[in-house]
């Protein structure tokens, strides 16, 4: 075992110890809750449980690619409170910016939608949005690319965008259900075969493939889970660490057995 427990202070070790030089990192929506975006799956506060009003068949049509040519009027309905811009980054998303200002960040797969980790500072070659994101949009019938100030101007007044081309659906980049995943995460993969370490946060590792991740790094990789709650295959491997409890506070923890408490604050208010 490369971990003397399965703790947080043997993690903090390990860290300093200077052998773990490349760290992985795995990001869902319980990163960005503490910043006011609800995540998908609690019961009472996640998206799933709040849109009886949309009038769904079940809450997970509202991103699934038939349901959206069948009736796009959901998603855009949605789509509005989803849009990124009044949110900002939370201590967990400046915290994976120092990994990679202390040059230890091998690759942070997030399924966020929220770019909270561009704002916060992580340099965007290190950052795969494996869910896409609201950058870019395009037509699902021919694939022609959409002004973005016009479908942002559609989103806010609750209107569907069609291609100017040929009427089709416009859709933001963001990866729906029965869709393909962004050639950036497929080619992400085999880099988790170098990773020292992963850190699993804030997700309910439910959706695939980007849930089996957590089971690609090599056996002697250290795997540790920071969530709310236990998830996936998480203390299968005699390595893994689990820390049960909101990410921020764990991550200020973390960050105060390294020394890098005050950095924490800095990045995290700039
Ligand atoms: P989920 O809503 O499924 O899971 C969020 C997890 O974070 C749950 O286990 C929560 O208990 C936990 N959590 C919430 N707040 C937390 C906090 N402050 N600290 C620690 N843990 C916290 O969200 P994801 O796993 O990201 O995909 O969902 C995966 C995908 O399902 C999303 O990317 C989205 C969704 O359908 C698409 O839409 C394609």
């Amino acid at each position: 075992e490369v971990l003397e427990s399965r703790d947080l202070q043997s993690v903090v070790k390990y860290i300093k110890s200077g052998k773990c030089k490349r760290i992985f990192v795995m990001l869902g929506a319980g990163v960005s809750t503490t910043a006011g975006i609800p995540d998908f799956r609690s019961p009472e506060t996640g998206l799933y449980a709040n849109l009886a009003r949309l009038d769904l068949p079940y809450p997970e049509a509202v991103f699934e690619i038939n349901f959206f040519r069948s009736n796009p009027v959901p998603f855009y309905a949605l789509a509005r409170e989803l849009l990124p811009g009044h949110f900002r980054p939370t201590p967990t998303h400046s915290f994976v910016r120092l990994l990679a200002d202390h040059g230890v960040l091998g690759i942070c797969f997030t399924q966020n939608i929220d770019t909270l980790e561009r704002l916060a500072g992580v340099p965007p070659n290190r950052i795969v949005e494996a869910h896409g994101s609201f950058a870019t949009q395009h037509c699902i019938e021919c694939g022609a690319s959409y002004d973005n100030e016009k479908l942002r101007q559609h989103i806010k007044a609750g209107t569907v965008a069609y291609c100017e081309r040929c009427h089709g659906l416009v859709k933001p980049d963001i990866v729906f259900f029965g869709e393909a995943m962004p050639m950036a995460f497929h080619r992400s993969i085999p880099l988790l075969q170098t990773a020292d370490l992963l850190l699993v946060m804030g997700t309910s590792l439910t959706v695939h493939p980007f849930a089996s991740l957590a089971s690609m790094v090599p056996d002697r990789c250290p795997r540790v889970l920071m969530n709310l709650d236990a998830v996936g295959d998480f203390g299968c491997r005699s390595d893994d660490v689990i820390c049960l409890g909101k990410t921020d506070d764990i991550v200020r923890d973390l960050c105060k057995e390294l020394g890098w408490e005050e950095e924490l604050n800095i990045a995290w208010k700039k």
